[in-house]
């Protein structure tokens, strides 16, 4: 029986699993651009076009763990800066543009916390963006109704409750910094 995309790029990501490398990360993004070229008249995403869903689980590895959801986003919508735990993210762009930046977290003598923004990347259809643990980054979607994918190489939701909670930031005269707890 022939395969549609999501089933040929689950079969690869399976297929080049294992420790968190660079080689990994090079593989995964490679598998997600494949994912990217899948025709529009394919059903899973002809289903994701018509549908629109805010957040869809597309997959969830049940050996090695890895999730894919889809989000659609309108032009507008701003996630502010936050990391992903221990986990690492690609998101890869279907449709739409949304601007991505990146921000390095600042520790002063008494304790407190700043963001300060390194640079914003503009993400484009067949593109994709990597994000590594420890890193911390925004979006801002410019170009709407945008549909991306989120890879993910370990439930993000248990991640936050269970492991290494992912920190979320709030701006507080002008300045992003940790949220009050
Ligand atoms: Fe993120």
């Amino acid at each position: 029986m022939a395969r549609n995309s999501m089933e040929t790029f689950i079969e690869k990501v399976r297929g080049s699993w294992g420790p968190l490398s660079t080689g990994l990360v090079a593989a995964t993004r490679r598998h997600l651009v494949g994912l990217l070229e899948a025709s529009a008249d394919e059903e899973w995403l002809a289903a994701l076009h018509r549908e629109a869903p805010a957040n869809q689980e597309l997959y969830r590895d049940p050996q090695h763990g890895f999730v894919l959801l889809a989000h659609t986003e309108p032009a507008g919508l701003y996630r502010p800066p936050h990391d992903h735990g221990g986990g690492w993210v690609i998101y890869a762009m279907q449709q739409g543009e949304i601007e991505m930046g990146t921000f390095a977290r600042l520790e002063g003598p008494e304790g407190g916390v700043r963001l300060v923004k390194r640079n914003s990347t503009l993400v484009r259809p067949g593109q994709v963006e990597v994000y590594l643990p420890g890193d911390i980054h925004d979006t801002r979607c410019l170009s709407g109704p945008a549909l991306l994918f989120r890879f993910t190489d370990r439930d993000l939701k248990k991640e936050d409750r269970e492991g290494r909670r992912v920190t979320r930031y709030v701006e507080r005269e002008d300045v992003w910094t940790v949220g009050v707890p």
